[in-house]
């Protein structure tokens, strides 16, 4: 049974005689280096990427916002972002903000009002006349788990001259994800979601860390990520991130995402058998990220939820920034839904409490 040593790995970097900041020339600065290099290494082997390509920040939505800032300096009136309505917010006000301040213009890829589940192909007419400088797409939603075609959007987008970011926030801990065999430009990648420190991470691919310049300090003249990393990284975290990503890569994703399908299939099934309980979202299959969202008729989804608190059962509820596919599928009126997470530790016990909490709420 792997063990995730984390937690251990920051306390030894804070207990080490001396954490020293990066660059200088004596060892106790050699070995912070040595744990940021070490951290590069663990999550591009977790994200199919290479060290050098990885950029480490305070949150995803942080670095969200640093780089589309930055790139929208290689933008012009007319140019269209495309962003998607399945997407986090995350990965979509950093851009809308950026198009703004160039008079640049953002469209978004509608979803299945219904299930919510993103067809990419529209994504030729919107890609082909050129204009189009980058997609902006859900590698799996953190709401429905839907996981679009990202192999399809990633050809379209190139096929028409336009760069992709994946947002794989939501995606990286359940599914399978090779940035390098995907083709994409920037994957995001945030390490509190696989059982690491709170931070967030983008992979930044094809050219585009050393062609687009950052916002920067001007001593900050790195060759490689750390020129996006403004000011000194929290390498504790970096201690944290780099033993989280190994944790992870000593299971296989393919029987992790397995045994969680299984349970999401039990949590999804138990749920639509519940009298007075509805399931939005798309069906389950292997290839999505294992969350359900539900409402109980008559009562508010953040009602739901402070319910099944009290039984010590953790649910989220409303739209858990996922604005626009909340929106969609209609549930905005109603106070979004409730959603239920599958994750490593889940056990078939837990969805059971979880489905009795929810049958007890519509009995009374
Ligand atoms: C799909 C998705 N994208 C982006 C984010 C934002 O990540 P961060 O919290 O690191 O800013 C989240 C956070 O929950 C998310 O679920």
């Amino acid at each position: 049974m792997p063990v995730n040593t984390s937690t251990a790995a920051i306390a030894a970097y804070m207990n080490s005689p001396a954490p020293a900041n990066l660059g200088g020339a004596f060892d106790a600065s050699r070995s912070s280096d040595a744990v940021v290099d070490g951290a590069r290494a663990a999550v591009a082997r977790l994200v199919g990427a290479e060290p050098d390509e990885v950029v480490f920040g305070p949150s995803t939505t942080n670095l969200m916002f640093a780089f589309t800032r930055a790139l929208s300096r290689h933008w012009q009136a007319g140019d269209r972002i495309v962003c998607t309505q399945l997407d986090h917010d995350s990965n979509v006000s950093p851009w809308v903000r950026a198009a703004l301040d160039v008079g640049a213009t953002v469209e978004m890829l509608p979803v299945d009002p219904v299930d919510g589940t993103l067809d990419v192909e529209p994504l030729v007419e919107m890609c082909r006349d050129g204009r189009t400088k980058w997609v902006a797409i859900s590698g799996a939603s953190n709401l429905t788990g839907h996981a679009p075609d990202l192999a399809r959007a990633t050809a379209i987008a190139h096929e028409y001259g336009a760069r992709i970011l994946v947002d794989g926030v939501a995606r990286v801990p359940h599914l399978a994800t090779n940035a390098a065999e995907l083709g994409v430009d920037v994957l995001s990648t945030s390490p509190y979601k696989w059982y690491g420190p709170h931070a967030g991470a983008l992979i930044v691919r094809n050219g585009l860390l050393a062609s687009v310049e950052p916002y920067r300090v001007r001593p900050a003249d790195y060759v490689g990520p750390a020129r996006w990393e403004t000011g000194t990284p929290q390498i504790e975290l970096l201690a944290g991130i780099a033993a989280a990503a190994e944790f992870m890569l000593e299971s296989s994703i393919a029987e992790v995402s397995a045994s969680e399908t299984q349970l999401l299939a039990r949590l999804q099934e138990g749920l639509h058998d519940i009298p007075g309980v509805t399931v939005h979202g798309p069906s389950v299959t292997p290839d999505r990220a294992p969350t359900a969202i539900f409402t109980v008729s008559g009562m508010a989804p953040a009602d739901v939820a402070a319910a099944l608190a009290t039984d010590h059962v953790a649910v989220w509820s409303g739209d858990n920034y996922a604005c626009e596919l909340v929106d969609a599928m209609g549930l905005r009126a109603g106070g979004g839904a409730v959603r239920a997470g599958v994750v490593r530790y889940t056990t078939g016990d837990d969805v059971d409490r979880l489905l009795t909490s929810v049958a007890t709420l519509t009995r009374s």
